[in-house]
This record gives structure tokens, sequence and C-alpha cells, in this order.
């Protein structure tokens, strides 16, 4: 059902419809589940006095449902004035020469998930342009810095939010890129990188309740997280982000190289490099991490299971060159 409501009465958990064209209001969108305080503020500096709601696809819970716990002591750092997604200490952790690989690892890692929470709240371009900057500087430190970047493998996550899945595999699949491509001038790796920390974004788009359900999903249910990746890749056409090879990693990621992936059943070296990349280092993550209905692996246990049982799901030299990531990761640790 849809009325028209007065701005000043917005909250957050509605699901509202602008009555403009996208290019007049910094929303990417015309319609979206309101998440934040901030997007309520945007919406009434925008000028418009009344919008659409839609109580059918309103959330009231939307709030607490998909943000980050406000106890993690990096959130509660965050300065409240700042006027960029990406947290200070994020470049300030990168660029202390004083600080021990495990524990810039450690900071990276907390700045990296506060960033991504932040931008999965308020997914304008503005706000993408602004973490593709903080990433990019993530992913020079893979580059440049080994000791860390082996520390920022020790992933395994006590739960799956969004934004913390995201940053796990935008980690796992920029440093298997570094062992793939060197140092090679062919990949621009900030804009793959990019690829890889949001190629969930299109999450944003579909139920809290379902992204946070705990349990297995219903088919239908199923159905509607399958549009992730249409939905991610269009937000990132719709403003003008990410090379058009980088935005296959959003779209293809949940591709298997048996064809029997989706949303396209494509197969083998019909999914573009970059898709098959992230989808190894995405299984692996949702493998290590904690779910309601299954306990989670230890990263050896979750190679084997993909190597096992799995392996018809990726590009084989790809993942033999992942398993080596790890094998050089338990050797060369200080
Ligand atoms: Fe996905
Ligand atoms: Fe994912």
């Amino acid at each position: 059902m849809q009325k028209t409501i007065n701005t000043d009465n917005l909250k957050i958990g509605m699901y509202v419809i602008l009555p403009l064209s996208w290019y007049q209001h910094p929303f990417v969108k015309n319609e979206f589940l309101i998440r934040s305080k901030e997007q309520i503020q945007k919406i009434s500096e925008s000028g418009i006095a009344e919008v659409i709601l839609d109580t059918k696809k309103s959330n009231f819970n939307g709030e607490q449902k998909n943000r980050a716990p406000q106890t993690e002591p990096e959130k509660t750092a965050r300065p409240s004035a700042s006027r960029t997604v990406v947290p200070d200490g994020l470049l300030e952790a990168i660029h202390d020469v004083n600080l021990a690989p495990q524990e810039k690892a450690k900071a990276v890692r907390a700045h990296s998930i506060t960033m991504i929470s932040n931008l999965l709240e308020n997914p304008t371009a503005e706000n993408i342009q602004d973490v593709k900057k903080g990433i990019a500087e993530v992913v020079d430190l893979i580059l440049t810095d080994d000791d860390t970047s082996l520390y920022l493998l020790d992933i395994t996550s006590h739960d799956f939010y969004t934004y913390t899945h995201s940053v796990n595999v935008g980690f796992l699949a920029v440093s298997l890129s570094k062992a793939l491509f060197k140092k090679s001038e062919a990949h621009n790796m900030h804009e793959l990188g990019a690829g890889f920390f949001l190629h969930d974004l299109g999450k944003v788009e579909v139920d809290a309740s379902i992204i946070n359900k705990p349990g297995k999903l219903t088919e239908e249910e199923m159905a509607q997280m399958r549009q992730h990746p249409h939905m991610g890749y269009k937000l990132l056409y719709e403003t003008n982000q990410l090379t058009h090879e980088c935005k296959k990693i959003v779209l293809q990621h949940h591709e298997r190289y048996d064809g029997k992936g989706y949303p396209d059943g494509l197969e083998r070296d019909d999914i573009h490099l970059y898709g098959r990349i992230c989808s190894i280092a995405d299984v692996f993550d949702a493998l290590t991490s904690e779910r309601s209905y299954r306990q989670k692996l230890d990263p050896f246990a979750a190679l084997k299971l993909m190597k096992e049982e799995m392996i018809h799901h990726f590009h084989r030299d790809l993942f033999e060159q992942f398993v080596l990531l790890f094998k050089q990761h338990h050797d060369g640790k200080p």
C-alpha cells in the first residue's frame, strides 16, 4: 500500500519513493529503504516536502537489523562529525611505521569493516567514490607489505554480516590477484580491489529480514537473494562506478565453472577471470564464518571441502593458487 507522507515524519525502516528524477537528488535510486538518520537528513536537505511511503515494503526493524553492532570499538571511535565514510583510523593505521604487522592487520581490518558498514548504510555515488579511495590504500598495503598482508588472511569470522564478509572477500581476492598478476601493468589493482570489496553491494536492495534470517532461506527468499548480483551491477552502472570488467565481479561472483551458478548460468571461461577469482574467495569466507545453522570450518577444513566436494564450482588452477596462499601463510608467519 502506498501513501504520501511529509518528510518531517520519516523514520528509519520506511520504504520511500522520491518524487524526483534520480539526478535531482543525492541518492542512487528513486526508491529505497531508509537505513539511517543521515538519509532522512539528506531527503530534508534536498528540499523534498513529501515522499511516497510504501508500507508493504517498509521494515520498521530495519534500523537494528542491518547495522554493525554498536559495541564494536571501531564503531564507537568514529568521529560523529566526520564527513567521509572512510574512518581516519584506516589511513593512520596503514601509514603508521611503528605498528607491528599483526597489529596493523588487526587495525586495518577493523577500520575496513567500519568503512564498508558505513557505505552499506548509505550507498550514494559520493560515498562509493570515497570508499574506493580507502580501498585503494588497502590494496597498496597488500601489494607492498607482505608481512601485514599475511596477517590479513587471518579472517575466520564469528559473524556473517555483509560488511564483515565484504572485507574478508576483499582481502582474500586481492591477495589471490597479487599472487596471480604479480606486479603486471595489465590489471588495474585499485579498480579490481574495489570490485572485490563491493561484490555484494546489491544486498542493500534485498529485504533485511532475508539477509539476516537465522537459518536457511525458502525458495521464494532465495529467489530474492539471487537478485543481488544484478542489483549491485545496476547500482554501480547507474552511479558510473568501476570499469566494465570490474563491474563483472559484482555480476558474476555466484556463477560456477560447471555452469550451475547464477544469475546467468555462465560456464568455464565465459565467466570473467575476475569473477572466477571472487567466487573462490566468496565461498571460502562463507565456509569459514559462523552461521546460525552450522559451525564454521577452520581454513584448512574449508579448503579440503572445496577441493573434495566443490572443485567443479571453480577454475582448478585458480583454486590451486588460492591453496598456495594459505600454505605460504602457514609457513611464512613470523
Ligand atoms: Fe554475493
Ligand atoms: Fe559474497
